[in-house]
C-alpha cells in the first residue's frame, strides 16, 4: 500500500516536472500582429533613415560585410545589409547569424511587409513568429519613435537587393528557451523634444546602443552598477579590442574631456567619412564605428555628451588595445 502511494506521488511529481518543461518550451513569445502600414518612401524619410541606418544605429556593424583591414571596419561596397555569420571566437551561445536585411526576395526581406520589418526591429519577432536573439538590439530599438522607425524601414526598402544565402540562427539550449520572454509589443513612441538636450542625448545613446558595448557583461547580462564604464572585451578571432570607460570619472573615464574635446574626438574622422579610412594593423582594430559616428551633427554629439555627464562616474581603468606592444 505504502509502496503504491510512493509510486503514485513520484509519478505525480514527475508529471509536474514534465508539464513545467513542456510549458516553458511551448510557451511562445508575446507576439503582436504586425501593423498594416506601408511606410512613405519620401526623400525626408530616406534621408533620416539613411542617417539612422548608417550612422547613429550603424546596422552594418552587424548586418554588413565589412573590411576589417581598414580603420573602424567600413562596409564593403555593395555589401550593406547582406548579413554575416558571427565568428566562433565571439563566444556566442550557438550559431548566431545577422540576417540578410536587403530587399532580396529569396535570401533577404523581399517578401516581408513593412509592418513585419517594424515588428522585427522594435519588438524582436521574425516574420515567422520566432523570437530574435537579443544581440539584435531590439530591447533598445523599442524606444525608437514611430517616425524614426518608419524612416528606418523606408531606407531599408531602398537598399540594393543583395543575394546572399546564409545559414539559420541556431541558439543553444537553455538560452533558446530563456530568450522567449524578451520580445515585447511596442507602445507608440512620440517625438523627442530636442531642446531638452539630456533627454535627447538619452534617446541617441539608446538608439546607438552605446551602453551595450561600453558595459562589462556577465553571462550575457550587463553588470548593473558598471554602466558605461567600459572593459567589455571583444574577440573577433584575428584581433581583440576592449571598450573604453566613457563615464565622467576623471582618472579612468572621460571626466576631463570638455564638450568641445568630445565633439572633436568624433569630428576628427570626418575626412575618413568622406574619403574612406586607411589600412590599420590588427593591434589597432576597433569595433567603435568612428567613421560612421563622425557624421553625427554637432547638435547630436553635444546631446550625447550632456547625457553621459548625468551618469555616475565609475572608476575602471581599461586598456582598449591589449595586443598592442607597449609604447616606449
Ligand atoms: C549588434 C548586432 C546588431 C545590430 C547593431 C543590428 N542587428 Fe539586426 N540582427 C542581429 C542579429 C544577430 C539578428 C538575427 C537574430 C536571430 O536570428 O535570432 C538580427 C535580426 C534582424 C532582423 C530580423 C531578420 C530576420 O530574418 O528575422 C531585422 C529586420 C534586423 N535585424 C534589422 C536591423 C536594423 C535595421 C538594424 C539597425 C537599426 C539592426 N538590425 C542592427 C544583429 C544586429
Ligand atoms: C560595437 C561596440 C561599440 C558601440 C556600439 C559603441 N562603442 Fe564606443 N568604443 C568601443 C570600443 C571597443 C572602444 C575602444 C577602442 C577605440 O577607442 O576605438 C570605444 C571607444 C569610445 C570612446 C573613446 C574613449 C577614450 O577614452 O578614448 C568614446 C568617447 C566612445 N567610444 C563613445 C561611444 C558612444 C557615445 C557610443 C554610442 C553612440 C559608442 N561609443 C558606441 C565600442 C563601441
Amino acid at each position: 500500500m505504502i509502496k503504491k502511494l510512493i509510486l503514485i506521488s513520484v509519478a505525480f511529481v514527475l508529471g509536474l516536472v514534465v508539464l513545467a518543461v513542456a510549458f516553458l518550451g511551448l510557451r511562445g513569445p508575446t507576439i503582436a500582429t504586425p501593423s498594416s502600414i506601408a511606410v512613405e518612401m519620401s526623400p525626408k524619410n530616406l534621408e533620416r533613415g539613411k542617417y539612422l541606418y548608417e550612422n547613429l544605429m550603424h546596422c552594418d556593424g552587424c548586418h554588413g560585410q565589412n573590411d576589417y583591414t581598414r580603420f573602424a571596419s567600413p562596409v564593403l561596397p555593395g555589401r550593406s545589409g547582406a548579413g554575416q555569420v558571427f565568428p566562433k571566437e565571439m563566444g556566442l551561445p550557438g550559431t548566431i547569424v545577422a540576417s540578410n536585411i536587403t530587399p532580396d526576395s529569396d535570401t533577404g526581406l523581399g517578401r516581408w511587409t513593412d509592418g513585419e520589418k517594424l515588428r522585427a526591429v522594435r519588438e524582436g519577432i521574425s516574420k515567422d513568429g520566432r523570437p530574435l536573439f537579443p544581440m539584435m538590439p531590439y530591447t533598445y530599438y523599442r524606444k525608437m519613435t514611430d517616425d524614426d522607425a518608419y524612416a528606418l524601414v523606408a531606407y531599408m526598402n531602398s537598399l540594393p537587393a543583395v543575394r546572399n544565402g546564409l545559414p539559420k540562427t541556431s541558439i543553444d539550449f537553455p538560452v533558446s528557451l530563456m530568450i522567449k520572454g524578451v520580445p515585447q509589443p511596442v507602445v507608440p513612441v512620440k517625438d523627442i523634444d530636442r531642446r531638452n538636450t539630456v533627454k535627447y542625448g538619452e534617446y541617441l545613446v539608446t538608439l546607438g546602443g552605446c551602453v551595450e558595448c561600453h558595459t562589462p557583461q556577465v553571462r550575457g547580462r550587463l553588470v548593473a552598477d558598471k554602466h558605461f564604464s567600459g572593459g567589455r572585451m571583444f574577440n573577433v578571432g584575428f584581433a581583440r579590442v576592449v571598450s573604453a570607460n566613457i563615464t565622467r570619472n576623471d582618472e579612468s573615464g572621460i571626466g576631463r574631456w570638455t564638450e568641445t574635446q568630445f565633439i572633436e574626438k568624433f569630428a576628427q574622422y570626418r575626412g575618413y567619412a568622406e574619403k574612406g579610412s586607411p589600412k590599420v594593423s590588427n593591434d589597432d582594430f576597433t569595433l567603435m564605428a568612428w567613421v560612421n559616428y563622425a557624421r553625427l551633427p554637432d547638435e547630436d554629439l553635444r546631446a550625447i555628451y550632456n547625457y553621459l555627464r548625468t551618469q555616475p562616474a565609475i572608476y575602471n581603468a581599461v586598456d582598449s588595445h591589449p595586443d598592442k606592444p607597449a609604447k616606449r
